[in-house]
């Protein structure tokens, strides 16, 4: 067993009985909370915002890993601080300045991420990598839950595994959409350090026997 994170993404559960899913994933194996920021610009789909995220956070007791898919993310750094995100993960492609952001959302105390479309190449982090806490590899294309695992991302993890290396860099690998118990292993194997599972958990008809079931995997 090493020491792989698991982090449910919260899209997928029941916004109405929000407050059982929260604790479903306090007293599960899983690691952390992922919660998708969804804006409806950047990505074709709205999620949620400020007000779910500070009604989470009331009863979470695990790190809140925010995934911002929202155009000009640097705006809204300290208001997620303020809100208690450990993790902030801005998109590269919507990210102009992206070293100035990384500075500024660590300079709140919080961990950067950078998360990358399936499209974008990793080789555009070289000159970033040392700088940035995690790396979100996007396995489908951002927007909605529920999407087919992109097979392409196996090589991706391996290239930014070994960039990460080559550079000394502590930065931990992130995979994110359509995480099952058909591709953890292998992801695992490739060099991811996180993995993030919305519908394969949420979706279960018993999440926290899923999330466990998922650990005894990696
Ligand atoms: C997709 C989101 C994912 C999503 C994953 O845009 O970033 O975090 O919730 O959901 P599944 O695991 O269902 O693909
Ligand atoms: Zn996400």
């Amino acid at each position: 067993m090493n020491n792989t994170l698991i982090a449910p993404s919260i899209l997928a559960a029941d916004f109405a009985n929000l407050q059982r899913d929260i604790e479903m994933v306090n007293n599960s194996d899983a690691d952390w909370f992922h919660l998708d920021v969804m804006d409806g610009v950047f990505v074709p789909n709205i999620s949620f915002g400020m007000p779910v995220i500070e009604s989470i956070a009331t009863h979470a007791k695990k790190p809140l890993d925010v995934h911002l898919m929202i155009v000009e993310p640097q705006r809204y750094i300290q208001t997620f601080a303020n809100l208690g995100a450990n993790v902030l993960t801005v998109h590269y492609e919507a990210s102009t300045h992206l070293h100035r952001t990384l500075q500024a959302i660590k300079a709140e105390g919080m961990q950067a991420g950078v998360a990358l479309n399936p499209h974008t190449n990793i080789d555009l982090l070289r000159d970033t990598i040392s700088e940035i806490d995690l790396v979100c590899l996007m396995s489908v294309n951002p927007g909605f839950g529920g999407q087919s695992f992109i097979e392409h991302t196996y090589s991706k993890v391996k290239a930014l595994r070994k960039l990460i290396d080559e550079k000394g860099a502590s930065t931990l690998i992130e995979i994110d959409g359509g995480v099952t118990n058909r591709n953890a292993a292998k992801l695992v194997e490739a060099g991811a350090d996180v993995l993030v599972a919305g519908s394969y958990v949420f979706g279960s008809q018993d999440p926290p026997a899923t999330i466990a079931g998922l650990r005894e995997l990696i």
